[in-house]
């Protein structure tokens, strides 16, 4: 299928995130899912008949958002066990409702997930959870791209067959669906498994080429225990110790880092995601995310789970990243627009493996967002990428391509009955907290 997005105008991301050109009037030409023109309407190639024209009404064309971190099923808990710290509410809410989860119900809140980050213009996520294999499905026909890990926990006795079925997931999926869905393999956290599960799946990941996805450092309390636990060291010191770190590393949180972790995650390449709007919720702190993008870790945006965020809309994050650590640091300079866009975009994607989606360029995959900036919230425009990253809401995204598909449209998803995804995801989250 070919597509024209004509009276347009262009964001086409940036690839060392120093700045964002913008583009007025432009064209986006899509062949079989791959960008084949973007740039301004002059210079665009003629109208081809076979193409399918898309009228842009002067929407900003901006690469989709990559949501890097979340569990998308846990719509089914969306705000259950609220106004609790993480292990409260981990303890008491939310694993006793997790106890009744099943893979159909698995199904229902994956596709209920993979639907609200499409209205919002996210194209990619990096989704941790269990009964993945109902995620896979669920991402294959709504038409996310899903970056899918089991969880794995365990003890002494063993994981209870998770890395088995982390390995059967990626024997499934990766590489699925013209490359959308994608594998990793997931130790939940330090502090829910042991060093022989670390190491298990460390050799996995290698073996099989296979990137890693791990909570990390997310409170003060984790990084107490594991030095407790751990003959002294840090979570990120720990992982480095066993090796974890020597698959494609993607560690979520790393809100309580030493300056000796932040060295080890910038030699080591570790992808860290951050999710303020999750963090702020449950009251784990802030991660020290410019001091990060200072020693050169890629650092990347993620919701977390809607219960505890409640959305999945990374717009919030989008804009928190940029005025949360101005206000932490008192340096208004410590992010710019520029660098929240890139965390918010092609970083992300590249943390998945997606190495040919978050610009807007041909050859690239096109994953698009197509932005209304005609409400008076917009307006006058001055700063185009200033009002991008501060002044854009979820509910300004009118048009979501994913892989050269149109996957949401003006409240519509084509081809899709949004209704009975929902329905299903209500009678799921009932049952299961009943
Ligand atoms: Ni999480």
């Amino acid at each position: 299928m070919r597509y024209r997005l004509y009276n347009i105008d262009l964001c086409a991301g940036s690839e060392d995130g120093a700045s964002l050109p913008f583009i007025d009037d432009a064209a986006l030409l899509t062949d079989d899912g791959v960008i084949t023109y973007a740039g301004p309407a002059s210079d665009a190639p003629p109208h081809d008949c076979r193409e399918v024209c898309i009228d842009g009404r002067r929407r900003l064309a901006i690469p989709a958002l990559a949501n890097a971190h979340t569990h998308a099923a846990m719509t089914l808990l969306r705000g259950v066990g609220s106004d609790l710290n993480l292990n409260d509410w981990l303890t008491t809410a939310i694993f006793p409702a997790e106890e009744r989860l099943s893979e159909d119900r698995c199904y229902a809140g994956a596709a209920l997930g993979f639907l609200e980050m499409l209205r919002f213009g996210v194209s990619a996520c990096a989704d941790m959870y269990m009964f993945m294999g109902a995620s896979a499905r669920a991402a294959a026909d709504t038409g996310m791209r899903a970056c899918l890990a089991r969880s794995v926990v365990g003890d002494d006795s063993g994981d209870g067959g998770r890395l088995a079925e982390s390995i059967k997931l990626a024997e499934d999926w990766h590489g699925a669906e013209n490359g959308r869905i994608r594998v990793m393999l997931a130790p939940h956290a330090e502090y829910t498994s042991t060093p022989k599960i670390i190491r298990a799946i460390r050799d996995a990941a290698v073996e099989r080429g296979l990137g890693v996805h791990v909570h990390m450092s997310e409170t003060m309390a984790e990084v107490e225990g594991c030095k407790a636990r751990r003959n002294g060291l840090t979570p990120p010191a720990y992982f480095e110790a066993m090796g974890l770190f020597d698959a494609p590393t993607l560690a979520a949180h790393c809100v309580a880092l030493t300056e000796d972790d932040i060295r080890v995650l910038a030699a080591r390449g570790v992808a860290v995601c951050h999710d303020p709007v999750s963090n702020l919720k449950l009251a784990s702190g802030v991660a020290p995310v410019p001091s990060l993008l200072r020693a050169g870790v890629k650092v990347c945006l993620g919701t977390d789970g809607a219960a505890s965020n409640n959305t999945l809309n990374l717009w919030e994050e989008t804009r928190l990243m940029s005025i949360l650590h101005k206000g932490v640091s008192g340096d208004p300079s410590a992010i710019s627009p520029a660098q929240t866009f890139n965390a918010a975009t092609l970083t992300g994607m590249r943390a998945m493996g997606y190495n040919n989606v978050g610009l807007l360029k041909p050859g690239w995959r096109a994953d698009i967002a197509l932005i209304d900036r005609s409400g008076p919230h917009h307006q006058p425009l001055v700063d185009p990428a200033a009002d991008l990253v501060y002044a854009t809401q979820g509910s300004d995204v009118k048009l979501t391509m994913v892989d050269g598909i149109v996957r949401y449209d003006d409240g519509q998803y084509p081809g899709l009955d949004a209704l009975k995804v929902y329905e299903s995801a209500r009678e799921a989250s009932r049952a299961m907290l009943e």
